[in-house]
């Protein structure tokens, strides 16, 4: 019987570490909305290839992100949490999804051009057909939500267009079309150092991320250390004072407060008064996460088989989608 509550599916690319951005973005909202909704959440282990990795460190990462996403609170028995790649069918339904994307559409993706300046002895097809990829992972399990953040809606639009071109060819009714689904603390959050561009966990500049599993004193640390702007006032602004407002948007979604508390709460103080207050913050908002990673990061035998049961139950889902597509586009199901 279909899942009578709404589906979301969404995902974080295993490369470099996990962060605060991360967290406020994304794993925050998804463990808000497993008790609600239909919910898959899963490790793009594939996408992460389009950079290259070192083997070991892809693997060591692959637990460590799945550890992160437990520990944060994502319950493995109300969602269905598991690793892209131990489930063929994405690869599978990409291709055909592939075969329907023009080249144009691939050309105007900003992440693909920011990444291709990036990595410029390696501007590979996969970096190219990145989305193609993730239309696949929200198409294969019928979403009818995908909570993502601003910099991964131009890749929701493409997968939106895909299900169109794929009606076209092939009838309604196969595919459902996905929303993008706004949390309401759908906040973006900036580098501590440049506070202008998004905080990444592929940042070759550490200073700029805090990391989920990062040690107190090392959060303090950047914290107090991140760039705010000319003036004094505590004020949210985010052209005037990108990196004051910054701070104040993740005091706020931690905290749970609004911007005109925390201005309120601020008149008259110091950038520092804020810095110390926001550095215990984030402190004691990851502690316990960080405490339960690593306890889980003991026993990969655990880990490996809630992996596997998240990926069974993933996979008849896929599978079910995948079939109809295959019979849809014009292909002879293998005979037993
Ligand atoms: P990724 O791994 O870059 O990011 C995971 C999620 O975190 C959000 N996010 C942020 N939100 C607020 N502030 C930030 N500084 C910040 N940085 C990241 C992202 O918007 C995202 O929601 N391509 C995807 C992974 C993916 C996926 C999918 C997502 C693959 N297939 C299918 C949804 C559905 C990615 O690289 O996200």
């Amino acid at each position: 019987m279909p899942p009578m509550k709404k589906t979301i599916l969404s995902g974080s690319t295993v490369t470099g570490n996990l962060t605060l951005g991360n967290y406020i973005g994304a794993i925050n909202n998804w463990r808000q909305l497993q008790d609600d909704y239909d919910c898959l959440y899963f490790l793009a282990d594939l996408h992460a290839l389009t950079v290259h990795q070192d083997p070991a460190i892809l693997r060591e990462r692959i637990y460590s992100f799945f550890a992160q996403y437990l520990a944060l609170g994502l319950d493995p028995q109300k969602n269905i949490i598991f690793a892209q790649s131990h489930v063929h069918e994405h690869t599978e339904l990409s291709w055909i999804l592939t075969c329907l994307t023009p080249m144009g559409a691939l050309n105007r993706m900003t992440q693909f051009k920011e990444k291709s300046a990036k990595h410029t002895k390696n501007i590979n097809a996969g970096l190219f057909t990145y989305p193609t990829l993730m239309a696949a992972d929200i198409l294969l399990y019928q979403a009818d939500l995908v909570p993502v953040g601003e910099d991964q809606k131009q890749h929701l639009e493409l997968c939106r267009d895909l299900v169109g071109t794929f009606e076209n060819h092939y009838g309604k009714g196969l595919l459902k079309m996905p929303e993008p689904y706004i949390g309401k603390t759908g906040a973006r959050v900036m580098s501590l150092q440049d506070p202008i561009k998004k905080m990444s966990k592929s940042d070759e500049v550490e200073k700029n991320f805090v990391a989920v599993i990062e040690d107190p004193k090392s959060i303090e640390k950047k914290i107090k250390s991140a760039a705010t702007d000319s003036g004094s006032e505590i004020r949210f602004d985010p052209e005037m004072k990108p990196g004051v407002s910054n701070l104040l948007t993740i005091y706020s979604v931690l905290a749970g407060k609004s911007m005109a508390e925390l201005e309120a709460a601020y008149a008259g103080k110091m950038y520092g008064h804020l810095k110390v207050d926001l550095a215990e913050l984030v402190v004691e908002t990851l502690r316990p996460a960080r405490e339960r990673y690593a306890d889980l990061m003991k026993n990969r035998d655990h880990l490996d088989q809630l992996l596997a049961s998240g990926a069974a139950r993933a996979q008849v889902r896929a599978q079910e989608t995948l079939k109809k597509v295959y019979q849809a586009v014009g292909l002879v199901p293998r005979k037993a």
